[in-house]
């Protein structure tokens, strides 16, 4: 297939790329941009490893086609927060040992940054619920859940 222009707002920074048009979001972040924060677990969009935020809304990556988010803004765990500069979920994470292998952990943290943006949860059960699309085969959710309404207040 014949490549296909895009430009992309990605973590404040405007980037423009030539791609064929069946390259996912996840595989131009990972492959192209070299932002390997969003994690490829199922590829199928049952996962949530790969969660980043397009136009202040959480969406698995791996099911969106790059081309069809031409003019987008995306944020990625790499946009959240520096090594000196934690976004407040990532060092509600560290505080609470919200994770084991770490893999599902950029996910996670777009997904709930997403999910606090959009206000629907007030309750740990409500939490669970709206988080219920990001996996942890560790079995973090307790202090996952944790390090969430800690954030939330
Ligand atoms: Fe996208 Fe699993 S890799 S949902």
């Amino acid at each position: 297939l014949d490549a296909v222009s895009v430009t992309l707002t990605v973590n404040g920074e405007t980037r423009s790329i030539d791609i064929p048009p069946t390259v996912t979001l996840l595989d131009l972040l990972r492959e192209r941009f070299h932002l390997t924060g969003a994690k490829k677990g199922c590829d199928q969009g049952q996962c949530g490893a790969c969660t980043v935020m397009v136009d202040g809304r959480r969406v698995n990556s791996c099911l969106q086609l790059a081309v069809m988010k031409d003019g987008a803004e995306i944020t990625t765990i790499e946009g959240l927060g520096t090594p000196d500069s934690l976004h407040p979920l990532q060092a509600a994470f560290v505080k609470h040992d919200a994770f084991q292998c770490g893999y599902c952990t950029p996910g996670q943290i777009c997904s709930a940054a997403g999910m606090i943006a959009e206000g629907h949860a007030t309750t740990a059960a409500e939490i669970r619920e709206l988080m219920s699309g990001n996996l942890c085969r560790c079995g973090a959710y307790t202090n996952i859940v944790e390090a969430i309404e800690e954030v939330m207040g």
